[in-house]
């Protein structure tokens, strides 16, 4: 059975995107650490949309879990044909005063795992010559990140390794996006590594969209057969902006306005 791979599908940007993909009969297959939030989700769909919806219970933080869905989905004789990387987590504060092994966990799951699960899930892709990957990037993807360093940083590795392989998968039939949503009312903020008084720096009176908003821009730049888009109007001129100032200076203007921010 055709399955869409939606990993980070328990909350936010993921979930709702799982909701309008069963909206228009995807079948799915769902990633996430809370294997009960995504049961739930999974009954649900299926209850109200008629779809076939699966779920695995990953930690892609960890080296070996990227395989290990890989295994379990051929196990089961699923055909992944589209592969949403969604799952990310972030971290605020000052690099050197940040958990280290917080800070390569976020690696291994916003970087080596994406990297992973494109590299297993190609080959099929390439066999049929269609099917589609998504990789979800951030505003963070276009500015270096002053206090929020190494996030920042993973973003960009995001943004340049899919810009890449959407070249290299073109001769193939393979459609590859590069997705960049800008602030976006998850649960992004509030976990341990961003919820403190560094990251409520960088959100105060930011311009926010709603997870189902930034899901649909996804569907609809991939229904496009887009392979670049910035989420919302807003976000998409800042980083036509951006592109004109050199990092230099947007580095040292961010660093600058979040001491201030912190009375530093
Ligand atoms: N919200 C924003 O302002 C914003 C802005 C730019 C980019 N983004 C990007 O959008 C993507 C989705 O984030 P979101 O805003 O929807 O945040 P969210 O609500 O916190 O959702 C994150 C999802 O990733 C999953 N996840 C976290 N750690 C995981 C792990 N170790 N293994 C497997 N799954 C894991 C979470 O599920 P479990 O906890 O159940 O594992 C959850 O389903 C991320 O890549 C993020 O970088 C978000």
């Amino acid at each position: 059975m055709e399955v869409t791979l939606i990993t980070g599908a328990s909350s936010g940007i993921g979930e709702a995107l799982a909701f309008k993909l069963a909206e228009r009969k995807h079948n799915l297959l769902l990633i996430a650490r809370s294997g009960d939030k995504l049961e739930k989700h999974c009954k649900h769909l299926t209850d109200k949309f008629g779809i076939n919806a699966q779920y695995i219970a990953a930690d892609l933080s960890r080296p070996d879990s990227s395989n290990a869905v890989f295994e379990e989905s051929k196990k089961r004789n699923l055909s992944v044909t589209m592969l949403v990387n969604n799952a990310g987590i972030g971290s605020s504060g000052e690099f050197v005063r940040n958990n280290l092994q917080s800070e390569l966990s976020m690696l291994q799951l916003n970087n080596a795992s994406l990297v992973a699960l494109c590299h297993l899930f190609l080959p099929d892709m390439i066999k049929s010559k269609s099917g589609s990957i998504i990789n979800v990037a951030s505003l963070a993807a276009f500015f270096p990140s002053p206090y929020m360093a190494v996030y920042a940083a993973s973003k960009v590795f995001v943004r340049s390794f899919t810009q890449a392989l959407t070249e290299e998968c073109k001769p193939y039939g393979v459609h590859v996006l590069l997705f960049s949503p800008g602030f976006t009312a998850t649960n992004f903020m509030n976990t341990p590594a961003n919820d403190n008084a560094w990251g409520k720096t960088l959100t105060e009176g930011a311009y926010t969209q709603t997870s189902e908003q930034v899901a649909l821009e996804m569907i609809q730049a991939w229904e496009k057969k887009k392979t670049f888009h910035v989420s919302g109007r807003f976000n998409s001129f800042a980083t036509k902006i951006g592109a004109l100032i050199p990092n230099a200076v947007i580095a040292k203007v961010f660093a600058g306005s979040k001491r201030k921010k912190m009375n530093l």
